[in-house]
């Protein structure tokens, strides 16, 4: 489909992470000007040429903020308990704040036992149970990334979201669940009626036609056609699929033609969740300190 039938107005990520990023390195800078040096850990298992470069990525950007960020690499033929023993020493390490392992581990590892491991205070994805059972209560701990960067969004590009009709399509524990969470919580960036819809539901394309903003969480590549839009809804893409590098996303292009407002098909929720990764780890390095 060409561009130039696009009516919608884009809503870029890239400058909620900037705006997001900027904050993040004022506390640091205060953090150290305190004398604490906000450390964010990480942990790759195995060899996957991918993962190491996200690792780097996140690395550089770590070091760019001011983080220190120590770093262990598993082999691939690292055991269970091997991890847990990583995770464990930086549980114990008072100067490290928040720990990420890098998504996804080997095949014969399980990464939600070793999520469970990690203490939740260090949780800088915000998927530990405990996190999950905190944003249930409204109570205070890190969130998950994608759905804290989906909520920052569209208050960055002042979508209302406060008392509006939002329609989630998938309820998986990383996207659709905490975000149907986070966007009927009590603040005035949320506060929506939330409506979450899956493969139980056979006629999915009911719910999502009423949506003032649809927010697609499946992670099959374009299950949402403009068909299933309500003209002039915000639409949101935060499922995606890769093929290789090839980024396949859930909403068709051809959306923007029926849509009001709409993340680009690059660019638009992930950038936020990296960002909302180092605010994470910044704001547990503020706990740690007791500054908030
Ligand atoms: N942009 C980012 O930065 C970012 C970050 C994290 C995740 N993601 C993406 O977000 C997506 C969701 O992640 P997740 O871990 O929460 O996913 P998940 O656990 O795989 O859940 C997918 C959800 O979509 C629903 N679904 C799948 N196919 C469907 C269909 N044909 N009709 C209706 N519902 C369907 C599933 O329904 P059932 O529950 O009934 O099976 C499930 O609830 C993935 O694509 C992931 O890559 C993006």
């Amino acid at each position: 489909m060409s561009s130039s039938g696009t009516t919608a107005r884009l809503l870029p990520g890239g400058p909620v992470a900037e705006r997001v990023l900027a904050e993040v390195a004022e506390d640091v800078a205060a953090l150290r000007a305190a004398g604490v040096t906000p450390a964010l850990a990480t942990v790759l298992v195995g060899d996957d040429d991918a993962s190491a470069g996200y690792i780097r990525i996140k690395q550089r950007q770590a070091a760019e903020l001011g983080f220190a960020s120590p770093h262990v690499h598993l082999p691939a033929s690292s055991a269970q308990a091997d991890l847990h023993r990583v995770l464990e020493d930086f549980n114990a390490d008072k100067d490290v704040h928040g720990v990420l392992v890098q998504y996804p581990i080997p095949g014969h590892l399980d990464y939600d036992r070793a999520l469970q491991v990690l203490d939740p205070d260090k949780d800088v994805d915000g998927l530990h149970p405990m996190n999950m059972g905190r944003l249930a209560l409204g109570l205070p701990g890190p969130l998950p990334c994608t759905p804290a960067g989906i909520e920052a969004l569209l208050a960055f590009h002042g979508v209302p979201v406060a008392g509006r009709e939002v329609v989630i399509l998938g309820r998986g524990a990383t996207l659709g669940r905490p975000l149907a969470m986070l966007l009927a919580q009590k603040r005035p960036t949320a506060n929506a009626a939330v409506t979450v819809v899956h493969t139980g539901v056979a006629d999915w394309p009911r719910y999502t036609r009423r949506a003032e903003i649809l927010i697609a969480a499946a992670g099959v590549p374009g299950i949402i056609q403009p068909e299933h839009v309500r003209p002039g809804a915000v639409v949101v893409g935060g499922g995606v699929r890769y093929e290789g590098r090839r980024l396949l996303p859930d909403v068709d292009e051809s959306c923007a033609e029926v849509a009001g407002a709409i993340t680009p098909r690059v660019g638009g929720v992930g950038p936020t969740t990296v960002a909302m990764l180092f605010r994470n780890a910044v704001l547990a390095a503020r706990r740690a300190a007791g500054l908030s």
